[in-house]
């Protein structure tokens, strides 16, 4: 059955949508703490919250395991949940990724919903059927591909989260508009995330969605095309890492911009990806995001933890490039030489 995504804030007719396709005998909500405290408020009369039984697992990436998933199979014997029973996931990333994998495996599989309540999980996690949860202090280890049967994308829940939540899932949307077209990518350019003008927000977030889905739609399990939502990934997950080693993490989006930076440099050098683009966005992120310092000392981590990215093959690093915008190069080995000169402009531009 085609995936359903509703993009609305009328959160009980979305919820009507959603369910109204499906047979089914009951639902069960799966939420987090924070989710329950800043969002439950907002949709306490909707009738199908009122009436489900909700498993509430504690917040945050640390309680994205097996043991959290053990005991929301417990809780789902115990709401006497049967292969009819539809599942919805009202919260971030960590929600609908644990939350969908609990789903997919219990009683071989129960279908779920997502209604995300964060940016990043409404442009990323809750879309394209990734679900999973870490094992053995490996991220995303244990898991399966499954897509949700609907997906309710609102913007009602955005006033909650701190700034840099948001703009850390914007960092996503800014990729997505790198991969789409000019006009989309001017569009985010022009946004203030930190406005509170909700409704453009979600004309922008239909646009973003619609994007991850087409790419998911043609790769749904990751052999080729939906590599190219890497973009800005091998180097910010390298950032991510050295800010770790720091003992000074940054959010995982932040990282994606910076990342998206040093990646539209090689683009530059390889594949001649427009200059005026590459510094309207270097512009941008300095402005958004900051920067992230690093020394030529650092370049030798850096890239061997792009090397040891979970994209590269043989030791080379491998990065998702453009040749413009929307237009993919995928799987471009990139040379220690080209990552270093990379590194170089990237400090010449945001440090
Ligand atoms: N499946 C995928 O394709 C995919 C893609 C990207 C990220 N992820 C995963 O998503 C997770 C990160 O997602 P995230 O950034 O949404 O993190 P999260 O789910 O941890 O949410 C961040 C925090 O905000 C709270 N929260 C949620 N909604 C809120 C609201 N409206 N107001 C106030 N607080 C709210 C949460 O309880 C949590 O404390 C990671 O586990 C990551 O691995 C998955
Ligand atoms: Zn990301």
């Amino acid at each position: 059955m085609e995936q359903q995504i509703i993009f609305s804030n009328d959160i009980p007719q979305s919820l009507n949508t959603a369910l109204g396709g499906l047979d089914y005998n009951k639902t069960v909500i799966i939420t987090d703490v924070n989710t329950r405290q800043f969002v439950f408020p907002k949709i306490a009369d909707v009738p199908v919250v009122k009436e489900s039984p909700c498993i509430v697992i504690n917040s945050g990436d640390i309680n994205k395991t097996v043991e959290t998933a053990a005991t929301v199979w417990k809780q789902l014997e115990t709401a006497a949940a049967t292969r009819r029973t539809v599942v919805i996931n009202i919260g971030g990333g960590v929600v609908t990724d644990l939350g969908g994998f609990a789903a997919s495996v219990f009683k071989r599989g129960l279908r779920f919903i997502n209604m995300p309540t964060t940016l990043l999980g409404a442009v990323d996690a809750a879309i394209g059927g990734k679900t999973g949860v870490n094992f053995g202090g490996l991220k995303n280890e244990i898991g399966v591909f499954n897509e949700a049967c609907a997906v309710v994308v609102s913007t009602l829940f955005f006033d909650t989260l701190p700034p840099t939540e948001l703009k850390s899932g914007y960092a996503e949307m800014l990729k997505h508009g790198l991969l789409s077209d000019r006009k989309y990518f001017a569009d985010l350019l022009g946004y203030d995330i930190t406005s509170g003008d909700r409704d453009t927000l979600l004309g922008l977030l239909k646009r973003s969605v619609t994007i991850k889905r087409d790419i998911v739609a043609a790769d749904p399990h990751e052999h080729g095309l939906r590599r190219v939502l890497n973009l800005g990934h091998t180097a910010g997950h390298a950032f991510e890492s050295l800010a770790m080693k720091r003992m000074k993490p940054v959010p995982h989006g932040y990282a994606v911009a910076w990342g998206l930076v040093v990646e539209l440099i090689l683009s530059h050098l390889i594949y001649k990806f427009p200059s005026d683009i590459l510094y309207t966005v270097a512009h941008y992120v300095g402005d958004n995001y900051g920067t992230f310092t690093i020394t030529c000392d650092d370049y030798d981590t850096l890239i061997a933890l792009m090397r040891h990215d979970k994209k590269s093959r043989g030791g080379e690093i491998n990065c998702s490039l453009l040749a413009d915008v929307g237009e993919m190069r995928l799987g471009t080995d990139v040379s220690t030489d080209d990552a270093k000169a990379a590194l170089d402009i990237y400090r010449d531009l945001l440090q």
